[in-house]
């Protein structure tokens, strides 16, 4: 099995401010391990979490190069500002902003060919989940983008696995239910590229805290965390980061 360093994200969607960047990178400084810390900060706040030494990418990305589109988030500006990796696909974008299963292969693809590292997102509601419609929803917003890009631009990638139900609910998936999409992801994509499934890291994302991160992150198929609420709190962030595996 390949080695797959663990990542811990930290998706703050719209909140912190400057003085939080100070603390999350004094936080993650203090880390223990070799995991991967990325922090997706609001957009705004990019060029100083860099400057601050932290990895960082955007929380969704525009899937258009330049021009007249008001408020969006540019891949090469945020490129330029130090950010290595966008989100695509959260399901806050998918929910709320309308985005197809279509709208994040473009984003997915064009975030590549600007060089950002793309963390798709990919999740069932829980109406989908009670009526066994999980894996066919992973695999349709998976699909959408290997249809895009193809399988090999995948290495290239994260994958993170949120269950709608789960995200700032406070109601986690339990580890057993979280690895059994995970396998289920590898599985779908062995079968296209071996080499890409067995090198992919796929997070788990939902209500991840301190408390039940390690249990989460000991699992065969999950590699890391994407980490909405708790990541705003320095101690349980870096809690978590210390929780990984690396
Ligand atoms: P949560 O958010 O940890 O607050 O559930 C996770 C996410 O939306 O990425």
């Amino acid at each position: 099995m390949a080695t797959r360093t663990q990542i811990v994200a930290g998706n703050w969607k719209m909140n912190g401010s400057k003085s939080l960047i100070k603390e999350i990178a004094q936080a993650v400084a203090q880390k223990k391990n070799n995991a991967e810390v990325i922090i997706f900060p609001p957009a705004m706040l990019i060029e100083q979490a860099v400057s601050e030494g932290l990895s960082v990418g955007t929380q969704t990305v525009s899937e258009y190069e330049k021009g007249a589109f008001t408020g969006e988030i540019q891949a090469l500006l945020a490129k330029e500002l130090g950010a290595t990796f966008t989100l695509v696909g959260h399901s806050e974008r998918r929910a709320i902003y309308g985005e197809s299963d279509n709208d994040v292969a473009n984003k997915f693809a064009h975030a590549q060919a600007s060089g950002l590292i793309p963390i798709l997102c990919v999740g069932e509601t829980e109406e989908e989940r009670e009526s066994n419609q999980t894996e066919t929803v992973v695999a349709r917003q998976l699909e959408a983008v290997i249809e895009k890009v193809g399988i090999a631009a995948l290495a290239n990638s994260v994958v993170a696995y949120e269950p709608v139900w789960a995200i700032g609910t406070g109601k986690t998936a339990s580890p057993e239910q979280a690895q059994a999409v995970h396998k289920f992801i590898r599985n779908l994509l062995s079968e296209k590229d071996q080499q890409v499934a067995s090198g992919l890291r796929i997070l788990y994302g939902g209500s991840v805290n301190e408390e039940n991160s390690e249990s989460l992150f000991a699992q065969a198929d999950i590699d890391g965390g994407l980490i909405g609420g708790a990541s705003l709190k320095p101690q349980s962030f870096l809690a978590i980061c210390n929780s990984a595996k690396g």
